[in-house]
């Protein structure tokens, strides 16, 4: 399997979901190899829960990784492959540009696009 995939999966194992169950691990691969886990955090506001690739991108930040070619993000066990959401697209398109985006799910099956596909027309500090 992908080194990047089984990253996101160990992960997952710790996301800290008791109020929806769903959980998600993300990892983040740097252009000089180093990878980058994170996993989603809830909270009992729920409004302050955050998600994996967020969490995977500020840890790397916080870390001094700043230049990323490939995100995976591992979700739950179903055919139908989970997208991050759209808070995560505007942060991955500003950080990671228009990066590779792998979705899998536990068993392996990934699909592979970029994230400028699933993200058209972005705002980012071009516009500023
Ligand atoms: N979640 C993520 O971690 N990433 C996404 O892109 C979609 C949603 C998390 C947030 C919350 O903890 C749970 O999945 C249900 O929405």
């Amino acid at each position: 399997m992908d080194p990047l995939i089984t990253a996101a999966l160990e992960a997952r194992e710790h996301a800290h979901a008791p109020f929806s169950h769903f959980k998600v691990g993300a990892a983040l691969e740097a252009f000089d190899g180093r990878i980058i886990t994170g996993c989603n955090i809830e909270n009992a506001t729920l409004g302050l829960s955050l998600c994996a690739e967020r969490v995977a991108v500020f840890k790397a930040l916080s870390e001094g990784v700043r230049h990323f070619r490939r995100v995976v993000v591992v979700t739950a066990d179903t055919e139908t492959l989970t997208p991050p959401c759209g808070a995560c697209r505007q942060i991955l398109w500003e950080f990671c540009g228009d990066a590779e985006l792998t979705m899998a799910n536990l068993a392996g099956k990934a699909e592979t696009l970029s994230l400028g596909q699933i993200f058209p027309r972005p705002f980012d500090s071009s516009f500023l």
